[in-house]
């Protein structure tokens, strides 16, 4: 699967399950888990759906191995630092390595798409009007 299919699939489910979240916490009055749910969302629904594109533009690197990994990696840090911050404001302070866990998980997905966006795979580094030159 390429990786910018990869992200918006993901970032779809996610945004399902963050705005599930944000409705429960309307309907229900209790605004508890809303750094959740924003971190859910933002990293989730927003950063994946911008990964998505940047791959989807960049059609080498949305074919790369690397790619599909980054986009495995951010989400995991995702769902890690959503639980962890999930229990924390519900009252489980023993919950804070998972969130920092997640967080770090996060940090490696981000510089695997610094790394991808600071060196991005050979053929797209040719030019355009070179590449698009016919073999006659
Ligand atoms: C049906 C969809 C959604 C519902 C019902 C909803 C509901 C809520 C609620 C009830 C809060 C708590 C507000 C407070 O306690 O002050 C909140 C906060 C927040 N939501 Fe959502 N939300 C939705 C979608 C989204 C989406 C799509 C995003 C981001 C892309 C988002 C980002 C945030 C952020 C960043 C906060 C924190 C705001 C602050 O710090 O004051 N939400 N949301």
């Amino acid at each position: 699967m390429k990786a910018s299919s990869f992200s918006f699939k993901i970032a779809t489910v996610m945004a399902l399950t963050g705005i599930a979240m944000g409705i429960g916490m309307a309907a229900s009055h209790d605004h508890s888990l809303m750094p959740a749910h924003a971190h859910l969302n933002l990293l989730g629904w927003v950063s994946l759906f911008l990964f998505g594109i940047y791959y989807k533009l960049n059609p080498n690197t949305d074919s790369s191995r690397l790619a599909v990994i980054q986009v495995g990696v951010w989400t995991l840090g995702t769902v890690v630092l959503t639980a962890g911050v999930a229990a924390i404001h519900l009252g489980n302070t023993g919950a804070e390595p998972a969130a920092a866990i997640g967080s770090l998980v996060l940090l490696a997905g981000m510089l695997l798409f610094t790394l991808l966006v600071f060196r991005p795979a050979a053929a797209d580094r040719i030019s355009p009007a070179v590449a698009m030159t016919p073999a006659e």
